[in-house]
């Protein structure tokens, strides 16, 4: 009885608040803390992460922004899933042998790794400053035409006003939520210094990846039709827009190494192993070269591509030459029943099930 109302306290404490996330002030300390504490240990355990001290403490901090930050991981995650469908690594985790949300179920400090943690970082952005602004505009109940309200100020540029509502999407909000959950978890791969740095760079084109595609939307306000004057307002585009600019980042990523020279306070930047040059800011880095991804191989991150369907026709991705390895396909007779034979009587649709039979091909 106490857990399911302290759960509703929470939520309805943290979403009633104008401070964004839990409120901390309006309770009693002790309750306060005593109720966060459920409510992330119950959060994390789905994850099985109710032992990770960091995450714990940065889910007690504000629950509201960090369950808001997994679901934007776990948006994240489905982009690279569809972004990879058809080749060998796909981006699946592996559930079945220990990978966790925020685990490491890849290869580490391969490209892979460089493209899973750069959109999982744009989801946790994107997600994150998506529900905080609605959070915004519901509290101080401003609708979308409420935007086009203009500030009678005299407008910074003649011909662009301001509306009287902040209707910007506050993109630091999920920036931060990004930065904080995405170095928590780079901190707990206990990798060395180099791919602690690579990830953080690879963390940080995912969260720039939202900022580039931000888009200004302007509508046309004053004298009919003249459009003489702007009101305009930064909006994000969808996720996939964002994703879609990362995947092709992935296909010119950047290999790196430590520099041979040393900084002043002894650390070795990452440099191109091309040109020694520093990697752009908007370049995926790794460090090493990755497997083929054919077999099964927890040493490696692989989970192999035995059981995948795949295309018979054709020798490029998806195809089962490239996506078995060679190792040959079997054929799956697969009877499923549709729709057929429509035809229009007495003004309704009438139709026979047919059965029809496909056939499908999977990697041995
Ligand atoms: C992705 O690969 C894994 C491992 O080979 C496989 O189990 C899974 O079905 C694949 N997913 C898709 C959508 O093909
Ligand atoms: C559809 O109707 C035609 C003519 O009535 C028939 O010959 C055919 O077998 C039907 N098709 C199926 C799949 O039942």
């Amino acid at each position: 009885m106490w857990f399911t109302f302290s759960l509703v306290y929470i939520l309805v404490s943290a979403t009633s608040s104008f401070s964004y996330g839990f409120n901390v002030e309006s309770l009693p300390t002790m309750v306060a803390k005593e109720i966060a504490d459920i409510f992330c240990e119950n959060e994390l355990k789905k994850y099985g992460m109710e032992k990770n001290t960091q995450f714990m403490d940065l889910c007690r901090g504000a629950p509201i922004p960090f369950l808001h930050g997994v679901e934007g991981f776990k948006r994240g995650l489905e982009h690279c899933k569809e972004n990879f469908k058809c080749h060998r690594w796909n981006c699946t985790t592996d559930e079945d042998h220990g990978f966790k949300l925020f685990g490491t179920g890849m290869a580490r400090a391969s490209r892979e790794s460089a493209i899973m943690i750069a959109m999982t970082s744009a989801g946790i952005v994107e997600h994150v400053t998506n529900q905080y602004d609605s959070g915004k505009r519901d509290r101080v109940r401003v609708s979308r035409d409420d935007c086009i309200k203009i500030n009678s100020r005299r407008p910074r540029h003649p011909e662009e006003y301001v509306s009287v509502h902040d209707c910007n999407a506050d993109v630091v909000k999920g920036e931060i939520q990004a930065q904080k959950m995405m170095t928590t978890w780079i901190q707990g791969l206990k990798a060395n210094e180099k791919e602690m740095k690579m990830n953080e760079h690879n963390a940080a084109v995912g969260r720039m990846a939202v900022r580039v595609n931000m888009r200004k939307i302007c509508k046309c306000v004053g004298l009919s039709g003249a459009c003489n004057a702007r009101l305009c307002f930064q909006r994000m585009k969808q996720l996939d827009v964002s994703t879609k600019w990362l995947r092709h980042r992935y296909d010119n990523a950047q290999k790196v190494q430590a520099s041979k020279r040393a900084k002043r306070d002894g650390t070795r930047p990452l440099v191109t192993v091309e040109r020694s040059a520093t990697p752009a800011k908007d370049d995926l880095i790794y460090l090493l070269n990755s497997p083929n991804y054919c077999n099964y191989d927890t040493s490696t991150g692989s989970l192999g591509t035995k059981g995948r369907f795949c295309n018979r026709c054709g020798n490029g991705v998806g195809s089962c030459d490239q996506l078995c390895c060679g190792r040959g396909h079997q054929e799956y007779q697969v009877t499923r029943t549709k729709a057929c034979n429509c035809s229009l009587v007495e003004f309704q649709m009438d139709c026979q099930q047919c059965e029809e039979k496909l056939v499908m091909y999977r990697c041995k």
